[in-house]
């Protein structure tokens, strides 16, 4: 069944986490269930005939992987199917594809917990949740080789006259996503405003549609495809060239996994998979 191309397995390892103090707000458990599969036998897997080559895995046979599932196009559950979608499910559809394993998602989880759980080690093999790779993070745990451009935005209601200038004055709440780099941008560079820092990108794009919020700053890509397909009352009054790159975030002990998703990461490229999947998602490569 590995060989079958595109072949999507997201089983949803609810209960994955239990005794974690995040489970709250966790997505559906799903249509098939693999609750009584134990995560934490960790098995060496042989990746090649050569020892050492080998990288562990949670759970043998399978990429376990967590993410913030709240940032289409990125990651995002489908309402009728249970099942997480987007860019990033795709690319690690096919990473999972490529080294002859399955993938599976743990339930939903806050994203500034995404790399202390993978730090950690013991619940997921990877994390792929459009994170940017910061120095910050590389103290905490490996990233793939970068597999995405990405940019911020700052997103108003229309017609608002704010600027950056204006929004960086003590009576301005800006919102984003706590942990984010959206969230470093707001407190390095709007000094003066108010920082909110919120779990959900939605809930935090209808306060900016409400006038709770008078901004919001999140990932370019992002605001683009919420405003496009669900905020159409708001804008992108300044698009932010922060030159981010997306990696997959990896544990430090398991140097030989992240060896084997790179190279899963630059058959994709070389073979146009990651091509086709970006023209999926953006319209074009990007
Ligand atoms: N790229 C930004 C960062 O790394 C935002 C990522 C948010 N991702 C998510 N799945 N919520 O901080």
């Amino acid at each position: 069944m590995k060989d079958s191309m595109n072949r999507r397995q997201f089983i949803l390892a609810a209960g994955a986490l239990a005794g974690s103090a995040v489970l709250a707000g966790c997505g559906g458990s799903s249509t098939s269930s693999s609750s009584t599969s134990t995560s934490t036998d960790s098995s060496s897997n042989a990746a090649s005939s050569s020892s050492d080559d080998s990288y562990t895995l949670v759970k043998n046979g399978t990429l376990t992987v967590v993410a913030e599932l709240g940032f289409a196009p990125f990651e995002y559950m489908n309402d009728k199917t249970g099942d997480p979608e987007g860019f990033d499910v795709d690319v690690i559809n096919a990473v999972a594809d490529k080294m002859g394993l399955q993938c599976e998602y743990l339930p939903n989880q806050k994203f500034d917990t995404l790399v202390p759980l993978i730090k950690q080690g013991g619940k997921a093999d990877v994390s792929i949740a459009a994170i940017t790779i910061t120095d910050e993070r590389e103290e905490s745990v490996d990233f793939s080789e970068p597999y995405l451009d990405s940019n911020q935005a700052i997103v108003a209601i229309k017609g608002s006259t704010e600027t950056e200038e204006t929004l960086n004055d003590a009576s301005k709440q800006v919102v984003c996503q706590g942990g984010t780099t959206g969230n470093d941008w707001i407190t390095e560079n709007l000094p003066n405003a108010t920082c909110v820092p919120v779990d959900d990108v939605t809930a935090a794009l209808t306060g900016v549609q409400t006038g709770l919020y008078n901004a919001m700053v999140v990932d370019l890509p992002v605001a683009k495809y919420m405003l496009t397909n669900s905020f159409s009352d708001l804008d992108i009054i300044e698009e932010i060239a922060t030159g981010e790159q997306y990696g997959i975030a990896i544990s430090k002990d398991n140097p030989n996994l992240t060896k084997a998703v790179n190279k899963a990461l630059e058959d994709m490229k070389s073979d146009g998979t990651m091509d086709s999947i970006e023209t999926k998602w953006f319209g074009s490569t990007i």
